[in-house]
């Protein structure tokens, strides 16, 4: 008979309702046999080490009533909640991957996984950097990243640029880049903690609490920016990206990464300055980096040399399993510093 072990878990208790909450959410226990079952040519056995928390999963959280069910279909209540993850094979049928290789990919928040098949399971090369970064700066949202201010805005040397949310998992990188490449960056965050990190440890030129600026958030904005943004790397939405449009500059480029204000709103806000695209000619890009898995490689390669000669950083906020109901629903109040990361086991 085939080795089993007991596998806390974490399943979805309730359909969210608005921003989700810890009580959303239960930790319960489930058995996993540790061999992958005879005849399931490419299945896989995972031991999870680490998981990633991403906006995203709120979609599929939302029920029968979400209105992103094209894109995204929902999962049934009580099942495991599936996310991004690194992990270990304990055991494979799959002929690309061996009992002891380490993997990126898809997963379920649970401390063993089975497999039947993968969609996305990469197996991990590069082992000299922290195995959590391949939740963030190594996996999808560093790609987001890459692909969101490289592919989508073209930036050039001398640019400026505004990133909202920009202590997140996507916007550290994106402020890193854009100093890489001779622009001038400018984030805002929603804490002093955040602000002093993106300026005093991620070099931007700028950044500001817009909590504190939310009566005029424009007056905010030409104060960092008085000449005008090229290029705006757009993770907030809503009033955010409302105050930004006038500010463009003609020819600028809005990255639409993601508007995580709206996501748990059952009615989004309405925007004044749509009108702005058409005056100063912008091109406002939405776009998905499942689209762009493969340009990877070439992120990788760009991403490496940077990382390991420290020219690059990585904020984490690193909570353990038990405590991962707290951390997702702390993401849509601004609790993480940094990529939030559950830690599931020891590397
Ligand atoms: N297009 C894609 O393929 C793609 C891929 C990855 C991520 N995304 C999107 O990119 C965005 C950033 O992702 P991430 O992984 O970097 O985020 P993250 O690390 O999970 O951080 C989210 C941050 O957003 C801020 N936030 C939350 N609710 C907010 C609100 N109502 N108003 C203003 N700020 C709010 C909070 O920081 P503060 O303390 O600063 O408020 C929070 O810490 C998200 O919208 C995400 O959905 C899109």
């Amino acid at each position: 008979m085939a080795e089993t072990v007991k596998s806390k878990q974490v399943l979805l208790k309730n359909y969210i309702d608005g921003p989700p909450k810890e009580s959303d959410f239960e930790i319960n226990y489930t058995t996993v046999s540790l061999k992958v079952p005879e005849g399931a040519e490419n299945g896989v056995v995972l031991r999870n080490l680490y998981l990633s928390c991403d906006a995203y999963l709120c979609f599929l959280m939302q029920g029968p009533r979400s209105t992103r069910g094209d894109t995204f279909p929902g999962w049934p209540l009580g099942s495991p909640i599936k996310g991004f993850g690194v992990s270990e094979v304990v055991d494979s049928r799959n002929p690309k991957f061996s009992k002891g290789d380490l993997v990126w990919g898809e997963t379920l928040w649970q401390e063993y996984t089975y497999l039947p098949e993968q969609r996305f399971l990469v197996k991990i090369e590069h082992k000299d950097v922290p195995l959590s970064y391949y939740t963030g700066l190594f996996g999808m949202s560093g790609l987001s990243a890459y692909v969101g201010f490289f592919e989508v805005c073209k930036p050039k040397k001398g640019e400026t640029v505004f990133i909202s949310a920009a202590s997140g998992a996507v916007g550290q990188l994106v402020g890193q880049f854009a100093k890489l490449t001779g622009c001038y960056v400018v984030g805002s965050a929603g804490s002093k903690q955040k602000v002093d990190i993106l300026v005093n440890e991620l070099g931007f030129d700028g950044a500001f609490n817009y909590k504190e600026e939310e009566k005029d958030l424009g007056a905010a904005l030409k104060r960092y920016f008085p000449d005008g943004i090229d290029i705006d790397f757009e993770n907030v939405g809503g009033k955010t990206l409302d105050a930004v449009l006038p500010l463009m500059k003609m020819h600028g480029r809005i990255s639409v990464c993601g508007v995580i204000s709206q996501y748990n709103l059952s009615v989004r806000d309405a925007m004044e300055n749509v009108a702005f695209v058409l005056y100063r000619r912008l091109t406002m890009k939405g776009w998905q980096v499942l689209d762009y898995m493969h340009l990877y490689p070439e992120f990788i390669e760009f991403v490496l040399p940077h990382v390991r000669e420290n020219r690059i950083k990585y904020v984490e906020d690193i909570v353990d399993l038990d405590r991962s109901p707290e951390a997702f629903a702390g993401i849509y109040s601004g609790r993480n510093v940094g990529k939030q990361v559950i830690k599931v086991a020891r590397d």
